[in-house]
């Protein structure tokens, strides 16, 4: 029975050799298929003696156990192969650093005026808004600043165009928030002026503002907030407090001076600029200004309709850019603006 260890030996080579699986199953064709080699042993037992039938068939089917042996073990080491193949091509490294979201965060401007915002609302006040290409009535002539006013050049002012490249009738970029205090007083009238008693206004206006103006602390576009308060009574002792108590909180300390210099503005008189200076800390003692006040001029209350005999207000115009650069202690304004994530980060 040589023959039969040659077989089985020829069959455990050719499945070593192979290492496709449909290969595989060709090769075991050529062993235990229809025509295969031992089928064809087994086929030949008829034709032997009766005595030899018996050894004869059972040493083919040891060979035929031992070459089905070999088949499944080949076919075993394929599959496995394959599968640490996969495995390895499929491998996860978590060693790697992840790939964290990008995570955006508010402006340090943005938490500026929104800080303002909801201090003013804990008082009652309401925010109202306004364009910011305005009409020059508005930004000039209802605040009490008439065509060639000196006043006018105090605030060099951006004028809008025509497409032809005629200058546009009377509109700009408005130079302060101020023009809110008049559209809304106004408008408030228009509402409510028919009233024995008007209600009381109350708001604050945050907005873009833009001056032909640039350097550390003056940038051609800038923010204010706009503070008016107007009814029966409202005197400048309101106002100081007001001021006072906000930048306390604003700042979250006691340990500032609040100071009320004498200024010019032809919407208020008396004016006043407002200054402020830390007792502590890396700017202690000195002054710095940050916004701009006074009571309603009557020619103001006037215009837009409201009776100065009777009813009174203050209003202010805040530098939130300022008052930001004093809170994270920023040196040169211009940083705000220039979209240098390095420099933003630190606030998100
Ligand atoms: C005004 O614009 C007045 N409308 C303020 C006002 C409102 C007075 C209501 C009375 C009643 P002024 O030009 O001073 O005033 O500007 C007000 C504040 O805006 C300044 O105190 C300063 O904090 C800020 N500011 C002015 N110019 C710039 C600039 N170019 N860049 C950054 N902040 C500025
Ligand atoms: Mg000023």
């Amino acid at each position: 029975m040589d023959n039969l260890d040659q077989i089985v030996s020829e069959a455990q080579a050719a499945f070593a050799a192979i290492s496709d699986p449909d290969a595989l199953e060709q090769a075991k064709a050529r062993f235990l298929g229809k025509s295969g080699q031992i089928t064809e042993l087994l086929k030949g037992l008829g034709k032997l003696p009766p005595e030899e039938k018996k050894t004869a068939g059972a040493a083919i089917n040891v060979a035929k156990a031992a070459v089905e042996a070999a088949l499944n073990a080949r076919r075993e080491a394929i599959r496995k192969a394959a599968l640490e193949a996969r495995l390895a091509e499929e491998a996860l490294d978590v060693t790697l650093p992840g790939r964290s979201e990008a995570r955006g965060g508010l402006h340090p401007v943005t938490r500026t005026l929104e800080r303002i915002e909801s201090l003013f609302a804990s008082i009652g006040f309401e925010v109202a808004d306004g364009p910011e290409i305005e009409e020059d009535f508005f930004n000039f002539t209802a605040l009490n600043t008439p065509e060639d006013h000196p006043a006018r050049s105090m605030h060099d002012t951006f004028y809008l165009q025509n497409p032809d490249g005629s200058l546009a009738d009377k509109v700009l970029l408005r130079t302060h928030t101020s023009p809110i205090q008049a559209r809304y007083m106004q408008a408030h009238v228009a509402r409510y002026g028919q009233l024995e008693k008007m209600p009381e206004i109350r708001i604050i206006a945050p907005g873009r503002v833009y001056r032909v103006d640039s350097d550390a602390t003056h940038s051609p576009m800038f923010h204010q907030v706009e503070g008016l308060w107007v009814g029966e009574g409202v005197s400048f002792a309101d106002l100081k407090g007001v001021i006072a108590d906000f930048l306390k909180s604003f700042f979250e300390t006691d340990d500032l001076t609040v100071r009320f210099r004498p200024s010019f503005f032809p919407f208020t008189e008396p004016s006043a600029e407002i200054d402020v200076a830390f007792m502590s800390g890396a700017l202690k003692g000195r002054w710095l200004e940050i916004a701009g006040c006074g009571m309603v001029h009557p020619n103001v209350l006037k215009i837009a309709g409201i009776d100065p005999e009777k009813y009174t207000g203050f209003a202010f115009g805040f530098g939130p850019d300022r008052l930001t650069m004093l809170r994270y202690g920023v040196n040169d304004l211009r940083l705000f603006f220039e979209g240098d994530l390095r420099f933003l980060r630190q606030f998100a």
